[in-house]
Formats: structure tokens, sequence, C-alpha cells
């Protein structure tokens, strides 16, 4: 197990066992978080391997080099979204890499800092951006979006069936008060949700928060950006491995895998998504939902 305060890495040996790092190659994580997956990966390229750690949180890259320090090869971390990865690796003179690691989202250590309003169970303010440099929060979203385009938002990114009446609830509480932490959401969702589903195994606002971050980073946009591009930058015979924890991030990244698939330009290692075993799951319920997708670059354009 790889953990570091609160966040312990998903599937580690299984993306070691992947992505199988040597000695000597480059890597390039682009959601490296509080590094655990890093970390092992750095174990496994030594001294004259070379590391790249892309995060969109500050804290999260500040926390990553510690971590980090006591690695001799050659470590560049930067602050950007993995969607500009090819743009990073050009300013560090790297044409191609062994190795990609992208697993997506966001870590334990984001969900429990109860300022960032990740958590429904914090009252900390609706912000849920990862890159706190960005501008738009989820009040933004809340506060200013019409009640069909609010609606369509928490269907189209939560697969909330419940949209149009939580949607109808949040304009009607905004009638009175623009919605300003957590908690005011989280109860606006609770009161208007029938009891039977407010039974249900989980809350009946964790669709609509995950509607909401999903917006406020554009996540989808930046993984299709990232997968439209990635096979440019992996040396014949490196891997990409991808983890999602939701069906809309898989989707993208099971078509995407098929498409180049079949065009020659990757073979798919991983035909069904792997998933994290038993032991793990209790050991760590955030990876029950993970999904890891693994493929290699087989030939060159
Ligand atoms: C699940 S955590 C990664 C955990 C890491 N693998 C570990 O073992 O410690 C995801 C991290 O990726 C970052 N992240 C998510 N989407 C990103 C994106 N599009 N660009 C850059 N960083 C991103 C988040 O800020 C977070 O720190």
């Amino acid at each position: 197990m790889v953990q570091d305060g609160h966040h312990v890495s998903v599937m580690p040996r299984e993306v070691l066992e992947y992505l199988n790092p040597q000695p000597g190659q480059c890597f390039l994580d682009g959601t490296l978080g509080l590094a655990g997956h890093s970390v092992l990966i750095a174990n496994e390229i030594g001294s004259t391997g070379h590391l790249i750690g892309i995060d969109q949180d500050q804290r999260a890259l500040e926390k990553a080099q510690e971590r980090l320090s006591s690695f001799k090869g050659r470590l560049d971390l930067c602050h950007g979204n993995f969607s500009d990865f090819d743009e990073v690796i050009k300013r560090l003179a790297v044409s191609k890499v062994d190795g990609m690691l992208f697993d997506l989202g966001i870590s334990s250590f984001q969900l429990d800092d109860l300022e960032r309003g990740f958590s429904f169970k914090s009252n900390g303010p609706l912000d849920m951006r990862m890159d706190q440099s960005t501008s738009l929060t989820a009040k933004d979203l809340v506060n200013r979006l019409a009640e069909n385009e609010l609606a369509d938002l928490i269907f189209k990114y939560g697969e909330e069936r419940l949209s149009r009446r939580i949607a109808r609830s949040i304009i009607q509480y905004r009638q009175q008060k623009s919605f300003e932490t957590v908690q005011e959401l989280e109860h606006v969702i609770f009161n208007s949700v029938p009891i039977s589903y407010r039974r249900q195994k989980i809350h009946p606002a964790t669709r609509t928060f995950q509607a909401l971050r999903i917006a406020v980073n554009k996540e989808l946009d930046v993984l299709q950006t990232m997968l439209g591009k990635f096979d440019q930058y992996l040396k014949p015979g490196g891997r990409i491995a991808v983890i999602s924890f939701h069906s809309l991030e898989d989707r993208l990244v099971k078509e995407k895998f098929r498409e180049l698939s079949r065009l020659g330009v990757i073979e798919i290692n991983s035909k069904k998504p792997l998933r994290p075993g038993e032991d793990e799951v209790k050991i760590n319920s955030r990876s029950r939902s993970a999904r890891l997708r693994v493929a290699e670059r087989i030939s060159c354009s």
C-alpha cells in the first residue's frame, strides 16, 4: 500500500506491472498528486532516469516535491494541465517518453481540505477548482446558470436522473439568496429528492457534486485533448496507463484506445479494464470504482 497523509494510491501494483519502468527510462506522470505512483516509478528508473510530473494543483506539487526529494535521477515538476503535456515535455527538450500515467480526478488530500469545497461533508465555500489560479468556481455555476442549463449539466456530467427536480430547487433557493457554501447546496439537494432516494447507498448530492466538479475543471475536455495526442509522444513500445473513476471518463479512454488500435497505432494491453482486487477495496474504499486501461505504442508516424 502506498500512502501519504490520507491519500492512498490506487492499483499501485498493476500500474507498475503494466508500465514496467526500467532503469534510465523517461516517464511522465500527468496527475502527480502526492506522488504515490511516481515514487514507485522513480525507484525503478533510478538515478539515470527522468521523471516529469504535472499537476494543476500547486499544493500537491509542493507535497510531491518533498516525497520525491530522495530521487537521484532528473526530476521536473511542473504546474499545469495535463492537456498541455506536449508543451511541457517540449520545453524540457524531451520529444517522446517511455511511459505515461494519468490517475484522473481528485486526491483525498484535496477532498479532505474543507476550504476546497469538493466534499459535501464540509461547510467550506463552493469552490471545487483543482487549479486555484483559474477563476470559474462551482459557486459561479450554481448562482449563474439558467435552470435548463443547470439541469442539463447535472444530467450529462452527473448522470443524475432527478436533474430537473434538483435544478428547479436550486433556482427556487437562489431567488431568496445566492449560494455560498457547500452545505447550503447539499441541504437544497437533500430536501429536493424523495425520501426513498435519501435512503440509497450514495448520498443524494453525490452525482450533482460530481457534475459540478467535472464542469468547473473541464475534466472531460482536458481528457479528450490529452487522448487526441498522447500517441505522438510515446516511444515505440512505450505505454500509457489511465485510471478513471466514473463511466464518462472510462468511455472516452475505451473509445480512443479502440480507434487507435484499429489504425494500428497502439495495442491495447487490457482488453477489459483492470479493476482493483478485493483486498485493495477493503483497505482503500476510494479504489472501488477505479478502472485501469493500458495501451502500448506499436508504430511511429
Ligand atoms: C487521483 S490524484 C493522483 C494521485 C497520485 N497518482 C498519487 O499516487 O499520489 C489526481 C491528481 O491529479 C491532479 N489533476 C487532475 N486532473 C488534472 C489535469 N487535467 N491536469 C493536471 N493535474 C490534474 C489533481 O490535482 C490531483 O492532484
